[in-house]
């Protein structure tokens, strides 16, 4: 057993996921914990080469099981290097986004069995799951749109622009909200559904009582 906990957002494009990661990891520093925040696709400098190739938007035409395999290339290389070895030192470890992310987008968004999914998922890191994820669910157009205003500021060129998924249908976003929905249902314990729709501080207070819950307990 390690001694941190392994905590991670998952929810659509512009749920609010990286805005209250900030907003967590600067309260539990506040009561003294020791945070490391990290993110997917990415966490290592490989990780971070391969998320370029599939979240920016000329990143590549993957096939889905390919795709599939990148994500779990990096991820592999996330658990051992950066996540594990900040959790035996006694950090929470929050990272935005994690496999949830693989199974709503490649598994629910592009249709891709799940079953797949879950054989690569346990070839790669076994049974390393996270102590606590937070879904933040959010109607895709609000969230397609938050996340517009996002991109726009960032002012990067078209071709490095992050927004491969983005560009991606309402369907396939509502597909994704489906899907995370549907994890939640399979793993209550683990999973919290936060509606993502309510102002910023409403967010962030729901998300403090889960984990000072969860750190309580
Ligand atoms: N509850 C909220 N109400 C209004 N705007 C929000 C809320 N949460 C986030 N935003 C804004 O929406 C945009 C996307 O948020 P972000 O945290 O980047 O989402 P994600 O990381 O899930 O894509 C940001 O500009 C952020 O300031
Ligand atoms: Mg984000």
């Amino acid at each position: 057993m390690s001694k941190g906990l392994f905590i991670t957002f998952e929810g659509g494009e512009g749920s609010g996921k990286t805005t209250q990661i900030n907003r967590l990891a600067q309260n539990l520093a506040q009561k003294g914990h020791k945070v490391l925040t990290t993110r997917e696709p990415g966490g290592t400098p490989e990780g971070e080469k391969i998320r370029d190739l599939l979240v920016r938007r000329e990143g590549g035409n993957w096939t889905p099981i390919a795709e599939t395999l990148l994500l779990f290339a990096a991820r592999q290389m996330h658990v051992e290097k950066i996540i594990k070895p900040a959790l035996e030192d006694g950090k929470i470890v929050i990272s935005d986004r994690f496999y949830d992310s693989t199974t709503a987008y490649q598994g629910y968004g592009h249709g891709q069995d799940i079953s797949i999914i879950e054989n690569v998922r346990i070839l790669s890191i076994g049974d390393f799951k996270p102590d606590l994820t937070l879904i933040l669910d959010i109607d895709p157009q609000e969230g397609l749109r938050r996340s517009d205003r996002r991109l726009a500021a960032e002012q990067f060129q078209v071709k490095q622009r992050e927004d491969r998924y983005e560009q991606l249908d309402v369907e396939f976003h509502e597909r994704l909200r489906r899907g995370f929905l549907e994890i939640a249902g399979q793993e209550p314990e683990r999973c919290h559904v936060i509606p993502a729709l309510q102002d910023l501080d409403a967010v962030t207070a729901q998300i403090a009582e889960i984990v000072q819950t969860k750190i309580a307990g």
